[in-house]
């Protein structure tokens, strides 16, 4: 794609206001810093992510100078699912994705790969071919050929895995009934993580979940999947909580104490999908000054976790948001605005990002 190749080729770190070798790093702490989210982020040792489209990348020329200069780790949002990837039956398709990780690794960013096992009724993250197999060692074969063709594929360059994503039900606490549950039973899921660290062994294996961000069943039952899985030798590593702030704010206190409880099992914790609506009564200076302190209260909690190692957003902009298209325009959920202007937002994930040890 001509952005990549140029991007790679011309644009340095510093083009974007990023400490290239030989700065002096900036003190993000000091007044008058000014720092990036990204700057902030490796002060801080942790990384900040935001999920990738290239059809914006393409079409927009301010979306890759600001990804670029305030995060250091990507997530395509779409093109790195098994409908992507494997679109037909033994058919491959990994071009997209290889562009993204040309960019990432061109400009020090991390590569999170999303996601290797996710089927429910409502999403089209898998194809009818899966979906419509009733033989259960069939669906094996076929789980297993396409989690170690695609870690392969990427071994080396993706630095963690989604390996399953939302393995509960999306509104209780029981395990998902999908296509891989009711053929292979709960045991997929282990064989997916085996299949993936076998594929890649130093990659974070994550097991990624939605609305478990507050204390619940539903969170509960994320915890005892985790230990069991643990318990039984399954190479997970690391647990992922989504972070979609759709009807109500983080509760900072809750979050805190999920995160705290995950990492006290010993696997690295991560928020993985994070926006944050605009939300409440009041003008729109005041719901987005509400909105800077649920951004502090959010990064804040994952700061407090020493095993808590990144933030990633679902985007970054609120021009480009699938909220948008699955929930209405205007809900602004994002830390930079439609013209990329550093939101109020921007300034309270920064200072949660500095808010650690
Ligand atoms: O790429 C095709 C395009 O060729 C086609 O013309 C178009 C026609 O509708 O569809 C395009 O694919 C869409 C894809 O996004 C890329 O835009 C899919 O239909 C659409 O379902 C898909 O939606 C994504 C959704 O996951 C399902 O994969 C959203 O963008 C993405 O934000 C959303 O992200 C999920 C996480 O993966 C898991 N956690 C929840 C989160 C929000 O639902």
């Amino acid at each position: 794609m001509r952005y990549v190749r140029s991007l790679i080729i011309v644009l340095p770190l510093s083009v974007f206001g990023l400490a290239c070798e030989g700065d002096d790093p900036v003190d993000c702490r000091t007044d008058g810093a000014n720092c990036s989210v990204r700057e902030a982020a490796v002060q801080a040792g942790v990384q900040v992510g935001a999920a990738f489209r290239e059809v914006s990348a393409t079409d927009d020329p301010k979306y890759l100078p600001a990804l670029i200069a305030n995060f250091n780790s990507v997530t395509h949002e779409h093109a790195m699912k098994w409908a992507a990837t494997q679109p037909q039956y033994g058919v491959f398709n990994f071009d997209e994705p290889d562009r993204m990780i040309e960019l990432a690794e061109a400009n020090g960013m991390a590569v999170r790969g999303h996601t290797l096992v996710w089927e429910q009724a409502t999403v089209d993250a898998t194809p009818e071919y899966v979906t419509a197999i009733t033989n259960p060692e069939e669906l094996r074969t076929l789980m297993a050929n396409h989690i170690r063709t695609v870690v392969g594929h990427f071994r080396g360059r993706v630095d963690a895995w989604d390996v399953v994503n939302e393995p509960l039900d999306t509104l209780g606490s029981e395990v998902y009934q999908n296509i891989f549950y009711q053929l292979m039973g709960p045991g997929y899921i282990a064989e997916a993580f085996e299949l993936a660290h076998e594929a890649d062994p130093d990659a974070t294996l994550f097991l990624n979940e939605a609305l478990v961000s507050d204390d619940g069943d539903k969170f509960d039952a994320l915890l005892a999947l985790t230990a069991d899985l643990l318990v039984q030798g399954v190479p997970i590593h690391g647990v992922g909580l989504q972070g979609h702030f759709l009807t109500e704010a983080p509760n900072h206190d809750e979050l805190l104490a999920n995160l705290q409880k995950l990492a006290a099992l010993g696997v690295v914790v991560e928020l993985t999908e994070v926006d944050i609506i605009v939300r409440g009564p009041g003008d729109d200076a005041a719901r987005l000054e509400r909105q800077r302190q649920e951004f502090f209260d959010m990064a804040s909690a994952c700061l407090a976790v020493e095993a808590c190692k990144r933030i990633t957003f679902w985007g970054f902009t609120d021009r480009h948001t699938w909220i948008d298209s699955f929930f209405g325009p205007d809900l602004a959920p994002l830390p930079l605005d439609e013209n990329y202007e550093r939101k109020p937002a921007y300034f309270g994930l920064r200072d949660g990002l500095l808010s650690g040890p």
